[in-house]
């Protein structure tokens, strides 16, 4: 890297939580973090964020799970993980040594769950935060995700936030009515930090035989074709919340990347573009880099929330 400016440029804040650079792996898309580590370097990575965890182990959804759409993918996994256990007792060890901050994707069908889960993660050591994923169904309350409601994200914010005292990022759905809404009630109820956007519910039908290609039948959509809904929520939710905002949606190119920051996200994660090219973060890092130099720039945070608005525009 050409160092005209350093690389302490590149360090953001996410609240409590430093970090070197802002570009972080987003969960679901890198594994649990060791399986990228013959592919890239993972130490210049910002951050990693892993595979959703539950308390218990999960199988996940019926094949096929995953299908490309233009310009992005449907997947439906249905968040099959190892569960709490064997991710403390087999994992985490690996996990301590990659030298990079390892935030835990957690969820949970109740609040009850939610509550235990950080109980059992939020203070281990190696786990730098966790990231909590509400686009579950609240099976307490009909089934309606979590993230649809400002009263249920209240609720299951604050019920981790007591849990522990740990870096807590809350990560919203696009699937909503007001996300700036949304976005206060995690505030509200104790969150560090918010990252969105998740995948959007999406379908896809093979017309010959009149069946739903996943198994399934909806799943949730992904890639480029969803960054202009990921720039205009976080765009959104920066002006909604005081706490840091993490974008993401359809990055695979520093380009894209920049968009978000100057939407306003302080930190973005990279998602689906891993299966196009692992090393798509490393690219994204050197590609702010090269950014800030050529527009003369001191470093990320002069960036973040840029938008330039034209004298005109509805605000
Ligand atoms: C195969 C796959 C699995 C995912 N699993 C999770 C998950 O376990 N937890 C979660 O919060 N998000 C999960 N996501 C959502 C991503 O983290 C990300 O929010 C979304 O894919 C949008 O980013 P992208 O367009 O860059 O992929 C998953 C996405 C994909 C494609």
């Amino acid at each position: 890297m050409n160092s005209r400016i350093d690389d302490t440029a590149l360090q953001v804040s996410l609240g409590p939580l430093k970090l070197q650079n802002p570009v972080i792996a987003a969960s679901g898309t890198f594994g649990y973090g060791e399986e990228y580590a013959p592919l890239i370097p993972l130490k210049r990575l910002g951050a990693i964020v892993t595979k959703g965890l539950s308390l218990e182990p999960r199988k996940g959804n019926p094949p096929p799970r995953v299908t490309e759409t233009a310009a992005g993918m449907l997947n439906a996994i249905g968040l099959e993980n190892v569960g709490v256990k064997a991710f403390l007792q087999e994992k985490l060890p690996k996990l301590r040594k990659l030298r990079c901050p390892i935030l835990v994707n957690i969820f949970g069908n109740t609040l009850q769950e939610y509550g235990e889960i950080a109980r059992r993660l939020g203070d281990v050591e190696g786990i730098a935060g966790l990231e909590v994923n509400i686009s579950c169904p609240n099976l307490k309350a009909g089934g309606s995700i979590f993230a649809a409601d400002p009263r249920s994200v209240f609720q299951v914010t604050s019920k981790i936030r007591h849990a522990t005292s740990a870096f807590i990022m809350v990560k919203l759905s696009p699937n909503v009515a007001d996300i700036g809404k949304i976005a206060q009630a995690a505030e509200e109820g104790g969150a560090n930090a918010i990252s969105l956007i998740n995948t959007l519910v999406g379908l896809a039908i093979d017309a010959h035989t009149r069946t739903p290609i996943l198994g399934n039948i909806t799943g949730g959509l992904s890639g480029p074709a969803i960054k202009p809904v990921g720039l205009a929520m976080v765009w959104k939710t920066a002006q909604s919340v005081k706490v840091p905002v993490v974008g993401m949606g359809g990055i695979v190119g520093a380009e894209d990347a920049l968009e978000y920051l100057i939407a306003g996200a302080t930190a973005v994660e990279v998602g689906c573009a891993h299966f196009i090219d692992p090393r798509a973060p490393l690219k994204i890092i050197e590609g702010i880099h090269k950014y800030l130099q050529a527009h003369h720039l001191p470093d990320v945070p002069s960036l973040i929330g840029s938008l330039r608005l034209k004298k005109d525009s509805a605000s």
